[in-house]
This record gives structure tokens, C-alpha cells and sequence, in this order.
């Protein structure tokens, strides 16, 4: 187990004295099922929370600290030997993401790769926007050197289906445009932030990064209560981040950089090609059991292709293998949240009682910490599992006979991440398509809705975000446009 009672502050490895909590893991190392101690974490509280404040704004020096003044040559430096010292500790992380959130060998290997990649990138992103802002420009006699200045102190909150690279993708640029930070691990995929302390530690000068273990209404809501955090970026659900900006006292001044709940549909039209339509869906739905934000969370399936759809994707979900992260060919894995089939049993209870079907055999079958996907039919809007964002294994299907259908619940939609569409036309269906990505910011052909690769615009309408989130645009989330001005004469 790792009792890790080290936090960062200050540039300062503090060891914690206090109380801890427990961190276990939903997967068993016993046969008869039990969910297995990992090791603990500090329980901290407002006195640390604001020292981790203080010390991000003492470094941050209302724009004059050594770290938002700093050539842009230097902090790459700070940001390579970073992703150096990381590169050296895969082993482990891969390791806690599988015991930790019960992400698959394969999958937490690509999350720990993709953010080595997204932090590169980033670097180089970092750089062409230097190159850019040394050139000068100018209209009507008024020379401008143009460059991007940080914003100040950033409460930064990552989720836990990717503790790591979502968190990352928040934290990186934030850090690299001269921001200073204080950084609180999601509840699970904390375990896993220890290896990289001394790394932090080292790479940065004090108090750019400082680092909390706790509750979040214990350490990020007297953050947000000093009216001192200059950007909250969090990726999470919006209950939290609407908590968090209410106890703001300025809320006007925060910045706000979120990742937030998603709905994504999949609308297969009568001419779809089936088995890519179902391959593609199996994938969206159920990757990493569905916890994704961007995962297709309602398939809309025309009336013509209905039954076939039904019965062939009903029958694939119950072939999939659920076993432990590790081993070969799995696809379904424990739920790192205790709670969760309880409350995919409540989703399905309800459907069953307002008129839905479950379609495929394994559906709502129960055991360890595990709820087997349930392909729920008809589903209708009064159905929570139509309205929530399940973010788990269950899968609502409605049909359709007129797309104007799908098209107008989009609309009526609190959200607009992506959405996917599946036929054979569909490249010759613009009409479609131009409405479409008004209604969400990434529409999916023939595919299933995804975040990467992260290059790409990561952000939605609504609910769903609030910025964007691509290696290019989170730079620019992360800073203000500044500028020298001077006239030729
Ligand atoms: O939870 C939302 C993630 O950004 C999803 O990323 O599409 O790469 O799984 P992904």
C-alpha cells in the first residue's frame, strides 16, 4: 500500500500528520470479492488550502514573479525536464490507473503516452506562439509586438476517468503560459499523482505548482471563498464547478475553463452500413464501461434498421469479457466508484416501469462492484436514463422515422459536445452535417465520438464547456492577449 502523506507547497515536500483517508481499489485480490486497500491520503483542510493559495500568489507576484516573467526558453526548459523525470515513472502509473480507476492495460498505457505526447506538443505549440509574437505588425502607422501574458493563480481539478491526461491537459498549459497553480487530484486517480511530487518539485520554481489531497469542499471551496483564483479550470461535472464559482466572491473576474457533462448521440440512418455502425458503437458506448464525456450516451436508430441494429448490438455487448484491467482481450472492467450500479440499477428500474425493454440477456446482471451493460428499448424523454448523463454501462436506444426527431431533442439538449452519424450518404448529406455542428462542435461520420486526437478542438455548447481544450486553443485559454504598441516616428 502507498501511505502517501507528502504535499507540495511552497516548492516544499511537507509531510502530512494529520488524518488520512483510505484509497482502495473496486478490484478484488481475493477470490470471494472484496475491494483491496491501496494506501491513503492526507485529509486536509482550509489552514493548507491557503497556504497552497498564498504561496501560488507569492510566486505569481501580481504578474512580477519570477515564473510569469520568465523567457519563454526557460520555462520550456522547467516543462522538459519535467516530462523527462515522468517518462521515467510509466511503470507505476500505469499500474495505479489500472488498480486505481480499473482502466484496462491498454488503454491506461495510452493514457500515460497521449499526455508524454499532449506535454511535447504543448512545448512545441508553445514556441510557434513565440515565433509568432516576435513579429512585429502594423497598421495605419502603429507598430504592435502582439504576445500572450498569463492570467494569475488557477484552481486546477481533473476527473477521474482521466487522471492523468484530462488533468493534464488543464494543468500543462496553465503552468507553461506563466500561470501559477494549486492542483487538487480527483478522489480516484490520486494515488497515482505521488510519483510525479518530486518530479514537480524540482522541474518548477516555488510555488508555481502546489499540490493538495483532500475533499474538495474541504480545500478548493476556501480557495475560491478568498476571491484570489484567477481562473478555475476544472473538467468534471457542472454541479461542482457551479459550487465552486458560487463561492467566488468576484465571479465576474474568474476565468472559467471547463470540461463538462456530455450527451452524445449516435443517429444511424436507414442506409447505414451495420457492422461498422455496430463496431463503432460498441466502442462509443462502453470504452472504459461508458465513463467517458465523450461517449455516445443515446442512439437514435431509424425505424427501418431498428430490429437488425437491435439484436446484433445487443447480442455483441453481451460477448464482451469483463475482467481485470490487466488481462487479455478485456473490454468490460470493475467500476471504480462503489456507488455506481446502484444507481445504473435506479436508471434501469425506472425505464422498466415507464415501458422499456431490456434487449440484450446479461442486461442489469449484477455481481462484485459490477453492473452488466443493459441495452434498454423503447426509451422515451420522461426516462432518466434519457435525461441524465449515465456515465456508466447502459445504453438508451430510440428510434426514429423523421430525422427532424433526433435533430430537435438535440436542440431541446442542456448539452452539445459531438455527436455521431452513421449512413452510407453521409458525405453527400451537407444540409445535415451544417446543421448538425450547430448544434454540437464535433460531428462524428461513420465513427464514434472522441476527444482526440488532441490536436483537434476539445470544448461543446450548453453545459458542456466552457472553453476549449486542444493542445493549440488550452495556450490560449490560458492567457490574455497583450501587446507593445509604438509609432513610427
Ligand atoms: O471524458 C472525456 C474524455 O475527454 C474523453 O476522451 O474521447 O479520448 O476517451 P476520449
Amino acid at each position: 500500500t502507498i501511505d502517501q502523506r507528502k504535499y507540495l507547497v511552497n516548492g516544499e515536500l511537507k509531510t502530512w500528520n494529520g488524518n488520512t483517508t483510505e484509497v482502495f481499489s473496486t478490484i478484488s485480490s481475493t477470490e470471494e470479492y472484496k475491494p483491496t486497500l491501496l494506501g491513503s491520503i492526507p485529509d486536509m483542510g482550509e489552514p493548507e488550502a491557503l497556504d497552497a493559495l498564498d504561496s501560488a500568489m507569492k510566486a505569481f507576484n501580481r504578474g512580477q514573479g519570477v515564473w510569469p516573467t520568465m523567457h519563454v526558453k526557460d520555462r520550456i526548459e522547467c516543462m522538459e525536464n519535467f516530462v523527462r523525470q515522468m517518462k521515467t515513472k510509466r511503470d507505476i502509473i500505469v499500474k495505479l490507473l489500472m488498480w486505481e480507476i480499473g482502466k484496462s492495460l491498454p488503454d491506461s498505457q495510452k493514457e500515460f503516452d497521449r499526455t508524454v505526447d499532449y506535454i511535447n506538443d504543448t512545448i512545441e505549440e508553445y514556441k510557434e506562439l513565440d515565433r509568432n509574437s516576435a513579429k512585429f505588425q502594423k497598421h495605419d502607422g502603429v507598430y504592435a509586438h502582439i504576445r500572450r501574458g498569463p492570467l494569475g493563480v488557477v484552481l486546477c481539478l481533473g476527473p477521474y476517468n482521466y487522471p492523468l491526461n484530462e488533468t493534464f491537459a488543464l494543468l500543462i498549459p496553465a503552468i507553461i503560459m506563466g500561470n501559477t497553480t494549486v492542483f487538487k487530484p480527483a478522489k480516484h486517480g490520486v494515488l497515482l499523482i505521488t510519483p510525479l511530487l518530486e518530479a514537480f518539485q524540482s522541474s518548477f520554481p516555488k510555488g508555481v505548482v502546489n499540490i493538495l489531497f483532500g475533499r474538495g469542499r474541504a480545500v478548493a471551496a476556501p480557495i475560491m471563498q478568498t476571491g484570489k483564483v484567477d481562473v478555475l479550470a476544472l473538467i468534471g461535472n457542472s454541479k461542482s464547478a457551479n459550487a465552486l464559482q458560487e463561492q467566488h466572491p468576484k465571479s465576474n473576474r474568474l476565468r472559467l475553463v471547463l470540461g463538462l457533462e456530455a450527451k452524445n448521440p449516435a443517429i444511424i440512418l436507414p442506409d447505414a452500413d451495420l457492422d461498422l455502425t455496430i463496431d463503432e458503437c460498441i466502442a462509443g458506448t462502453l470504452s472504459f464501461n461508458g465513463q467517458r464525456c465523450t461517449a455516445l450516451k443515446v442512439i437514435y436508430v431509424h425505424e427501418d434498421v431498428k430490429d437488425e441494429f437491435l439484436k446484433r448490438y445487443s447480442q455483441r455487448v453481451d460477448e464482451l469479457k469483463f475482467a481485470n484491467p490487466w488481462e487479455e482481450g478485456v473490454k468490460l472492467t470493475p467500476l471504480p466508484e462503489p456507488g455506481k450500479p446502484a444507481y445504473i440499477q435506479e436508471l434501469i428500474d425506472d425505464a422498466i416501469e415507464k415501458g422499456a425493454k431490456i434487449k440484450n440477456k446479461k442486461g442489469g446482471k449484477q455481481f462484485d462492484n459490477y453492473i452488466w451493460p443493459a441495452v434498454l428499448y423503447p426509451v422515451s424523454k420522461d426516462m432518466r436514463v434519457y435525461q441524465e448523463e449515465q456515465f456508466g454501462p447502459v445504453v438508451p436506444v430510440v428510434s426514429f422515422s423523421d430525422i427532424e426527431e433526433p435533430l430537435n431533442d438535440m436542440a431541446e439538449s442542456n448539452y452539445g459536445q459531438q455527436v455521431s452519424l452513421f449512413g452510407k450518404d453521409v458525405y453527400a448529406l451537407s444540409p445535415l452535417i451544417d446543421t448538425l455542428v450547430n448544434l454540437v462542435c464535433r460531428v462524428n461520420l461513420n465513427s464514434s465520438c472522441q476527444r482526440g486526437p488532441d490536436v483537434y478542438p476539445f470544448t461543446g455548447r450548453k453545459d458542456s464547456a466552457q472553453a476549449t481544450l486542444s493542445v493549440h486553443d488550452a495556450l490560449r485559454s490560458f492567457s490574455i492577449r497583450t501587446f507593445v504598441a509604438f509609432k513610427d516616428n
